[in-house]
């Protein structure tokens, strides 16, 4: 009976139940309100107010939309005139009496709850206009005597937000003559403090954020509180859920925070429900219909895995012919990594630029520069930056972020078993990195989703829209104080230009540039400890975490093992750098590089400390070498000790075979550095005591055998070519 009449007769309703109910206010109808926000542009945060007030179905009008923002700057104001005229206009057209107006900002808002709590709460205040609060006063500190005073809450007026009866604020902005540029909040804070007037329009403040949070010089008091499939902010200091949350002042990247949560952008139930919106796919685009992506190729130092870099640049997956590449290098010792990739694949892509070293041109002018090419570049759709460091792993990155659809994105990375990452999730007071509640669970996956974050590097795609639209400023990445990447992260913040990190796929990672040393042919040998995972994708053979699993290890003879260990690209490393070094041994028994200075069974080699690699090449023997010696002799445990490891050089003329001997060693690992039949002919090690032979060694397996005692053995004639093979005796 309730619930028909209220539907069919909610006047009658209301008369017939107020006496019921014991005084108890009839429930004010939710068609009744009209939320009102000013947006002369469609920004990012538009787009996020939108979203909110979307999700809980409220009627929004906007104003202004088109026209010139003359109400000051978006950062600082005074200002905000223009909002008071713009509504004012639009309230003199409105003529519902008990219509109830929500007046808000949109830039920096979000809504947390519906309609109905919202005005639930309004009428609780018991007034006919209620204006958010803040605790600090703005723009006149004059003003302060005349506020009334508070026992509880806060005492100055926010004019960010206000909500109330069409005619009471028809009453309140009637007066206004004043310019655009003047400021909307000296304006509404000179009624409130007038009593004469305060009263009249009947006036209050939402002191303890009930309804209104405003951030600026609350920040401490506001934290997220998830619930049930929801988010909202709870205000710690008056322990209240406020329905609409305001980043007024400079709170942008507090709101920027709680706006990635509230109302239900990610919860702990669903994740992130707004990841797949706005998408804008590729698939069905033909290649030569694919966006124009001008790519920015950045090497500003020394840098291990170069050629790696470029090999990865060219499974990337996008058409090549899309793409238009400007590398910076200024790195002499790269250039011949770098013009090997532009001899051998430059045309490939549809436009290359190149900036060497000579050009002595500053990194942020080269950004700047890159940046322009895609700005000024009319059939340029967005800007790619890559460092030279990002390992971007995944090869469809440039696709993902493409079809995420934002004006700036960043696919995450981070360094390798550490919470480094390419962002930053929140800046400390001073504008440099902060870390943000939830950053350690976004590097380590437990949050997934699409981030608005302050800052982020290294890799990142742009909008070329936004660049020529917003970011026209050329120098982007210059600054007094701040270096580039911050100096441009800055520019694009005080724009209103969101940015973001997705960590909905794994992209890569990020090498360290730590102690590079370039004294070497080849350098990236000696990157075992600064960079293991890409010097095990680099240097250990391709199915040695395989054999480890599934125990596919080969006993050719008794109690030997064989394994297949080094990569090509191990091996050829190897042997290069030897020869590049080149100070071989005489094969004489008189060696002065040992303990004794006397080598009973000599070869001519090089000692790994020779190279200065013997640090590096005890890793590798700990890392790669025990597991698989505990494996196959149990109950010995190693340290992959060793006196001697070395490179041996067999040439039919000059030392083509080893007479047989016993090792110095509990036991020796052998690694074949190249190819029987290829390289060489013959080779190969025979254990006597078993007349067993491998006679077809293979390149980067090991041999793994016990030194002493039973495993005499002597090495086979090369009878062409030139055989190298790596050594070691390992707990001598
Ligand atoms: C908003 O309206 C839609 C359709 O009218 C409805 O399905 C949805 O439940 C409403 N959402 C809320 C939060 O009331
Ligand atoms: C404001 O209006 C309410 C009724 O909505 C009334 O009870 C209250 O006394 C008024 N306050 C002032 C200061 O006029
Ligand atoms: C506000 O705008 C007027 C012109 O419209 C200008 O004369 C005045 O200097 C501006 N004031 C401020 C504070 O920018
Ligand atoms: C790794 O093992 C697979 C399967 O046995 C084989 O096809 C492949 O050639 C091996 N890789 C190398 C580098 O030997
Ligand atoms: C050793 O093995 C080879 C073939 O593998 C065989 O010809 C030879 O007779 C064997 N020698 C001994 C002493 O068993």
């Amino acid at each position: 009976m309730r619930l028909w009449s209220s539907l069919l007769f909610p006047g009658i309703f209301a008369c017939l139940l107020s006496p019921l109910t014991n005084g108890e206010e009839q429930r004010l109808p939710q068609e009744k309100l009209l939320v009102v926000t000013v947006a002369t542009k469609e920004t990012d945060g538009f787009r996020r107010f939108l979203r909110s007030a979307k999700h809980f179905n409220y009627t929004v009008k906007v104003l202004g939309r088109g026209e010139k923002w003359r109400g000051g700057d978006y950062m600082s104001a005074p200002g905000g005139g223009q909002k008071v005229r713009l509504l004012k206009a639009a309230l003199e057209k409105m003529k519902n009496q008990d219509q109830i107006i929500l007046f808000i900002d949109s830039y920096d808002v979000v809504i947390t709850s519906g309609p109905k709590e919202l005005l639930k709460k309004f009428q609780q205040a018991k007034h006919k206009v209620v204006f958010s609060s803040e605790s600090l006063i703005w723009p006149d500190r004059h003003l302060e005597d005349k506020h009334p005073h508070v026992r509880e809450g806060n005492r100055f007026l926010g004019s960010g937000g206000f909500i109330g009866y069409l005619p009471n604020i028809k009453e309140m902005v009637a007066d206004w003559t004043g310019e655009d540029n003047d400021s909307d909040q000296l304006f509404f804070t000179k009624i409130y403090t007038d009593p004469a007037q305060r009263k009249a329009i009947n006036i209050t403040l939402d002191g303890k954020c009930r309804l209104f949070q405003n951030l600026h010089g609350a920040l401490d008091e506001v934290v997220l509180k998830f619930e049930n499939g929801r988010v909202r902010a709870r205000n710690l200091l008056y322990d209240t859920l406020p329905v609409i949350i305001h980043g007024n002042g400079p709170t942008k990247l507090q709101i920027n925070y709680l706006g990635n949560y509230i109302p239900n952008a990610w919860t702990f139930e669903t994740g992130c429900t707004v990841c797949h919106d706005d998408l804008h796919p590729l698939t069905a685009l033909k290649e030569s219909e694919y966006p124009l992506v001008v790519m920015g190729i950045f090497i500003q130092q020394l840098t291990p895995f170069v050629t790696v870099f470029f090999e990865r640049l060219l499974k990337l997956q996008y058409p090549k012919n899309r793409l238009k590449l400007l590398i910076y290098n200024q790195e002499v010792h790269h250039e011949p990594q770098v013009n090997s990739f532009l001899q051998n694949h430059g045309s490939l892509y549809q436009h290359v630029k190149f900036i060497g070293p000579e050009e002595a041109m500053d990194g942020a002018a080269a950004r700047n520069l890159a940046i322009d090419m895609c700005r000024k570049d009319k059939d340029c759709d967005y800007f790619f930056s890559l460092d030279i460091e990002v390992v971007l792993k995944n090869e469809n990155t440039l696709k993902i972020l493409i079809e995420q659809n934002l004006p700036v994105v960043a696919p995450m990375i981070t360094r390798t078993g550490r919470l480094w990452s390419n962002f930053w999730g929140a800046l400390s007071a001073d504008g440099y990195y902060a870390r943000s509640e939830d950053y350690v669970d976004i590097v380590q996956g437990r949050r997934v989703g699409v981030w608005n974050v302050p800052y982020v590097s290294s890799v990142y795609l742009v909008k070329a829209s936004v660049l020529q639209s917003e970011l026209t400023d050329y120098e982007l990445f210059n600054s007094h104080i701040l270096d580039p990447d911050m100096a441009y992260c800055h520019n694009i913040r005080s724009k209103g230009i969101f940015m973001f990190v997705t960590n909905m796929h794994t992209f890569g990672r990020i090498l360290s540039t730590e102690n590079y040393q370039t004294s070497h042919l080849h350098n990236d040998l000696w990157q075992i400890f600064e960079n293991p995972v890409d010097w095990q994708e680099r240097y250990i053979h391709e199915n040695y975490t395989l054999i480890m699993k599934d125990k596919l290890i080969e006993t050719p003879c008794p109690d030997v093992y064989w394994f297949p260990v080094f990569s090509d690209v191990a091996c050829n490393h190897l042997i290069e750098e030897m020869e590049h070094f080149g100070q071989w041994s005489g094969g004489a028994n008189k060696d002065a590089r040992i303990q004794g200075g006397y080598e009973n069974v000599p070869t001519i080699d090089i000692h790994m400390n020779q190279i200065n690699f013997e640090k590096n090449w005890h890793k590798f023997l700990l890392e790669y070498i025990a597991p698989i010696t505990e494996k196959m002799y149990p109950g010995y445990y190693t340290k992959a000790q060793f006196d001697l490891a070395f490179v041996v050089r067999y040439k039919p003329d000059e030392q083509p075979s080893l007479r047989p001997h016993h090792d110095a060693s509990t036991f020796t690992i052998n690694i074949a550095l190249n190819q029987v039949g290829l390289d060489y002919q013959g080779g190969g090690c025979r254990f006597l005591r078993y007349n067993c032979s491998i006679n077809a060694p293979r390149k980067g397996w090991a041999l793994m055998h016990p030194g002493r005692l039973t495993h005499y053995h002597e090495g086979l004639p090369t009878t062409a070519g030139v055989r190298y093979i790596a050594v070691s005796f390992v707990d001598p």
